[in-house]
């Protein structure tokens, strides 16, 4: 059986990638093998080092003028996972990875998704709506905000009693539950699909 390795992409907290770190540490099939951030003090780095992953650091310009690129190559990334990575993937890393680049949100998309919707943001405008339910969507990545097709949706309800720091914390318990499932069950159907 082919071995899938992956980079994660994580700008904050990183508690989806540890969940995810967790989660593969000893997987047959794949491998989390980098940690990469924009982000010097991201916690993240912290969990890449427990779980024993190295991590690197990068910036808008080694992003787009392919050198992130060639530091996938050289430890043969197959897929990448964003994890609460705040940037817009440039062209150079989506053509290099054609539906194998993954994201998670926060909301249930086309819901409260788009540019500059994130965090507490997304929490405060689901609670501002009155919905009754709202959840997490994990998505292929393409080069524009959220608009990648959606691989799987879980739901929870908001209660009347939520804030947007009570409903952002019962969805983020969804998102550690589900992402690294739905990751698992993403990469293994796509390893038959040709690269
Ligand atoms: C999560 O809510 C994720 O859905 C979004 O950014 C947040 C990251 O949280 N894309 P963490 O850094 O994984 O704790």
């Amino acid at each position: 059986m082919k071995k899938n390795y992956l980079a994660i992409f994580a700008s904050g907290s990183g508690s989806n990638a540890e969940a995810i770190m967790k989660y593969f540490f000893h997987h047959s099939q794949i491998e989390i093998v980098l940690v990469l951030s924009n982000n010097e003090r991201a916690y993240a780095l912290e969990r890449a080092k427990k779980y024993n992953v190295p991590s690197k650091i990068f910036t808008k310009t080694q992003l787009q003028n392919g050198e992130v690129n060639q530091w996938l190559k050289e430890v043969n990334i197959t897929h990448l996972v964003l994890a609460g990575f705040l940037w817009l993937v440039p062209e150079i890393i989506v053509t290099a990875f054609p539906h194998r680049i993954i994201n998670i949100h926060p909301s249930l998309l086309p819901k409260f998704g788009g540019k500059g919707m994130h965090g507490h943001k997304i929490h405060e405008a689901v609670v501002a709506a009155q919905e009754i339910e709202t959840g997490i969507t994990m998505h292929e990545v393409n080069e524009r905000y959220d608009e990648g097709k959606i691989l799987a949706q879980v739901k929870c309800a908001v209660l009347p009693t939520d804030d947007a720091t009570t409903l952002g914390e019962r969805v983020l318990k969804l998102e550690h539950e589900h992402y690294p499932k739905v990751i698992e069950a993403w990469v293994t159907s796509s390893a038959d699909r040709p690269r």
